[in-house]
């Protein structure tokens, strides 16, 4: 797999990141089983098989039991550990005894958080810490506080964010002494806001779009890398039964399916070679745990889709055309 066109912060580092949400059994919080570790052991293997060395977790997957099963993994593998670059995001706190679904971004939690992440991957160290949904109490100097002490610990080396816009990386960076590597957001066929955004710019149709103007702009004038979320569509354009989706759902998917053919690949491919198509450098993150899909999608590296190819998808997946 050819290296990762934009940020420099990790040459190593391939275009295609594996996300392990779904490691770790379900959301519940009873401990996780031994058929869970072994899952691990062969997704892992079947993510590396496919030249992927970039995995993404959160303190909060399937309640710390996607990081705990990984951390089964390296404790068995230590050697693994060298190898590959890890990803962790902390900030959402589950409804509890205490109060409802909440964010927190403060100190004190974000260094807890990190020592939880640590422990449970049985790793000393990661590679990017993000924070996983922007906290409207954010205080950005307590922050830069938390980041510089665990940078010093040699706990984390670099830090990004994820679900956050221009205006709040940039405050953020505002007060950080280290630069803000990546941003993790939803992109995908069926989440097409950040290009609706540039081709409805000036036209009415663009009032009622979610995406905030100028985030791709920021990140790519900053070398903050942007990966892609729910890349793979949840299968809703790859395999799925789509037969009671819209109809534009339904050509879209039919659409991928006679893209995979005519460039000899997988439909996985084509849903990322979408996102790879774009000039911004986006790292798709896959979430699959099936060892086939996995394979599948690594076939994005080997395509890249004509101009013609890339609108049809856009124009179809939007269901509308282009002013
Ligand atoms: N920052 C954030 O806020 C945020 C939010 C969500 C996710 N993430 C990250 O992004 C990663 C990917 O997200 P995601 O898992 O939502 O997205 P995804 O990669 O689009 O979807 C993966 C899911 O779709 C299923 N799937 C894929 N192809 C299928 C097919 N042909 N037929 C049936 N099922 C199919 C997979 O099941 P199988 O396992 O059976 O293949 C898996 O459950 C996560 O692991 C996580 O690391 C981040």
């Amino acid at each position: 797999m050819p290296k990762l066109p934009l940020n420099q912060t990790f040459p190593g580092a391939r275009p295609i990141a594996y996300g392990c949400m779904g490691l770790g059994g379900s959301w519940g919080h009873e401990p996780y089983k031994v058929e869970h570790v072994k899952q691990a052991h062969e997704v892992v293997d079947a993510v590396l098989d496919a030249g992927i060395n970039f995995f993404d977790h959160a303190d909060i997957y399937t309640m710390g039991k996607a990081e705990q099963v990984f951390g089964e993994v390296l404790k068995e593998r230590p050697s693994l550990r060298e190898q590959i670059l890890i990803q962790s995001k902390c900030g959402i706190i589950f409804e509890d005894d205490k109060g409802p679904k909440r964010f927190d971004f403060s100190k004190e939690y974000i260094l807890n958080s990190v020592d939880g992440i640590l422990s449970r991957l049985n790793t000393d160290y990661i590679d990017i810490f993000l924070l996983h949904r922007p906290d409207p109490l954010m205080e950005p100097d307590e922050v830069a506080d938390a980041f510089s002490i665990l940078k010093q610990a040699g706990k984390v080396k670099h830090f990004g964010v994820s679900n956050q816009n221009l205006h709040q990386m940039s405050l953020l960076q505002n007060s950080l002494d280290m630069p803000l590597i990546a941003n993790q957001i939803e992109l995908h066929l069926m989440h097409l806001d950040f290009l609706d955004d540039v081709v409805l710019s000036n036209n009415v149709q663009g009032k009622d779009l979610s995406f905030t103007s100028g985030t791709f702009e920021y990140c790519r004038m900053n070398n903050i890398q942007i990966q892609a979320w729910g890349s793979l569509c949840q299968g809703m354009l790859s395999g799925r039964d789509v037969s009671s989706q819209p109809e534009h759902i339904q050509r879209t998917a039919e659409l991928v399916g006679k893209l995979a053919a005519e460039y000899q690949s997988s439909k996985e491919a084509i849903l990322l070679a979408f996102l790879m198509r774009h000039p911004a450098g986006i790292q798709p993150i896959i979430g699959s745990t099936n060892p086939a899909r996995i394979a599948a999608s690594a076939q994005a590296t080997n395509v890249t889709l004509t101009r013609e190819h890339w609108y049809a998808l856009y124009v179809t997946a939007r269901g509308q055309e282009l002013p």
